[in-house]
Formats: structure tokens, C-alpha cells, sequence
């Protein structure tokens, strides 16, 4: 039996645990395009919590699973009452014993954490207020799709110090690739979030915060940026709009990066917001490609931790 592994940041793998995920998700994608859709993980069953709205984690979770030769089903969280019809534990223990694998989406990231510690299949976080380490291994397949290696790219993300970027620089650190930062003052991360996330840190990897978003963009290969107001937090919706409103990505601000810059975006946007029209509907957007990565790479994942 292999141990039981769970993904709740990205640091719960080692980096050559990372790199053979994000291979898997290459070698499974290539098959893909060619109309094969091998079995892998037939007869298994995912089990997928949501307690936050999603599209793209939910499809891509629920079509690679069936790509894949195995099951999913979706537990809505008003409907199994996590924490109040039933406690945390005994939705873990009981769920654990008849599904492979458990994707939860959740308000707070220690009830991902809780549901591991009882869970005796792996849980993989799919979005929490700390961590997106799904949309992280989706982005770096995209960039290494981009630049046919992740060597010599610099990312800039611009915008809140959210999961998404969270899960970015910890991928950036785990992979040794160049991201510049710039967040508004009030949204930026703590010392002790920078340490966490940059523990695996290896050759290559520099992590730079900038006051002014320009020069966070300027020369960067990819040009990054996420909501201003995310998943919970709209109750600060009007104090956010106007502290974030100078790091709009907009065609001024792009136009500063590498001449072969990408935008990416992990989507929902609100356009016209944190992007305009022009920099997300431009040739340099990357955002469906993005997208359609999430099911490769979780693939990738899945295969890695249930594959018998
Ligand atoms: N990027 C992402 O996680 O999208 P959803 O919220 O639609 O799943
Ligand atoms: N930062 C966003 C990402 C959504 C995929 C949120 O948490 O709402």
C-alpha cells in the first residue's frame, strides 16, 4: 500500500515529486491530443467538496477523472453540512472509507488541513484562502508550453498577494524560475508567508517585490494578474477597488514587457477591473490555454497519487 499523500500547498511535495507531476501531465496531455485516453485509474472514485463557486476546477477535476476511467461526484457543501450537520471528522473518516481521492474547495484553509489529518485517502486542496496549488501546476505547464522550458522565464504578477499568487511563487521557488512582485501596500506578503512559501527555494529562482508595477512588468516574459476583491472578501470590495486601481494590466502597462510576453490570468476576471479588454482578448492572452492546462496537469496529479 503506498502511503497516503496529501496536496494542500504545493509544498507538501518534494521538488522531484513536483517536476514528475507536471511530467505526468505532459506525457497525459500529448496522449490526449492524439485520441488516446488511457485508463489509468479505472473503477476510482473522486470525491469533490465545494464550499465556493467554481468552474473550471470542478470540469476539469470531473472530465479528467472520466478521461481517465474512473468516477466523480460532486458533494455540494450546503447539501452534506460540513461543520454543522456533521463534523469535519466524521464527514472525513466516513467519506474517506468509500471514495479514492477527496478535491475540496474551502472558505478556510485549516479545514482542508482538519479533513487531511482524519482523511485516509489523499485530499488535494482545490482552492483555499491560503493556497491554488492546482492552478499553479496548470500555470507552469502552460509556461513551459510557451517557452519550451521554464529556464531563463521571468513572471511579474501584478495585483493582490492572494492563493493564486501564493501557489505561483512557491511553484517559482520549487522550480527555480525568476517572479518580480507588486502589490498595493496593505496586500502584500508577510516575511513569515515568504519563508513558507520559498522553502524549497532552488538555483534559479529570485524573488523581487517592486513598489511600482511597471517595474515588476518591465522585461518579464509572463505578466500575471488575478481579482481584486477574491472569493469571501466582498465585504472590502470598495476599499480594495481603490487601493488596487494603479496595478490595472492594461496595453501601456504590457507594452513594458519582453517584446514574446504572455498574459495569464487564472480566471474569472472581472475585465475592465484588474485587466482590460485589450490585454485579456489580445494574441499575447494565454488565458484558455491556461484553463484547458488545469485538466492536464491535475491529471498529471491524480495519476501520481491513485495510480495502483
Ligand atoms: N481558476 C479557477 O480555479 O477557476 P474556478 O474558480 O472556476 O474553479
Ligand atoms: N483569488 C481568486 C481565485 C479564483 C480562482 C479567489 O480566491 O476567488
Amino acid at each position: 500500500m503506498k502511503p497516503v499523500r496529501h496536496v494542500l500547498t504545493l509544498g507538501d511535495l518534494a521538488v522531484d515529486e513536483l517536476k514528475t507531476v507536471l511530467k505526468l501531465g505532459e506525457e497525459i496531455k500529448a496522449e490526449f491530443k492524439e485520441g488516446v485516453r488511457t485508463k489509468r485509474l479505472e473503477g476510482q472514485v473522486l470525491g469533490m467538496i465545494f464550499e465556493k463557486m467554481s468552474l473550471r476546477t470542478r470540469v476539469s477535476f470531473e472530465a479528467g477523472m472520466s478521461h481517465l476511467g474512473g468516477a466523480s461526484m460532486l458533494l455540494e457543501e450546503q447539501h452534506i453540512g460540513l461543520g454543522t450537520r456533521e463534523s469535519v471528522k466524521d464527514v472525513s473518516r466516513v467519506l474517506s472509507s468509500m471514495v479514492d481521492c477527496v478535491v475540496f474547495r474551502a472558505k478556510l484553509h485549516k479545514s482542508v488541513a482538519e479533513f487531511a489529518q482524519y482523511s485516509t485517502v489523499p485530499v488535494i486542496n482545490a482552492l483555499t484562502d491560503k493556497s491554488h496549488p492546482c492552478q499553479a501546476l496548470a500555470d507552469m505547464l502552460t509556461i513551459k508550453e510557451e517557452f519550451g522550458s521554464l529556464d531563463d522565464v521571468s513572471i511579474a504578477w501584478v495585483g493582490d498577494s492572494n492563493n493564486v499568487a501564493a501557489s505561483l511563487i512557491e511553484a517559482a521557488a520549487m522550480l527555480g524560475v525568476k517572479i518580480a512582485v507588486s502589490s498595493p501596500v496593505g496586500y502584500r506578503f508577510s516575511d513569515e508567508e515568504v519563508k513558507e512559501m520559498t522553502q524549497q527555494r532552488q538555483p534559479g529562482f529570485e524573488l523581487v517585490f517592486h513598489e511600482d508595477p511597471r517595474e515588476a512588468v518591465r522585461g518579464a516574459n509572463v505578466v500575471y494578474t488575478d481579482v481584486w476583491v477574491s472569493m469571501g472578501q466582498e465585504k472590502e470590495k470598495d476599499k480594495r477597488l481603490e487601493a488596487f486601481k494603479p496595478f490595472q494590466v492594461n496595453a501601456e502597462l504590457m507594452a513594458l514587457a519582453s517584446p514574446d510576453a504572455i498574459f495569464m490570468h487564472c480566471l474569472p476576471a472581472r475585465r475592465g477591473l484588474e485587466v482590460t479588454d485589450d490585454v485579456i482578448d489580445s494574441p499575447q492572452s494565454r488565458i484558455v490555454e491556461e484553463a484547458a492546462n488545469r485538466m492536464h496537469a491535475q491529471k498529471g496529479l491524480l495519476v501520481w497519487l491513485l495510480e495502483k
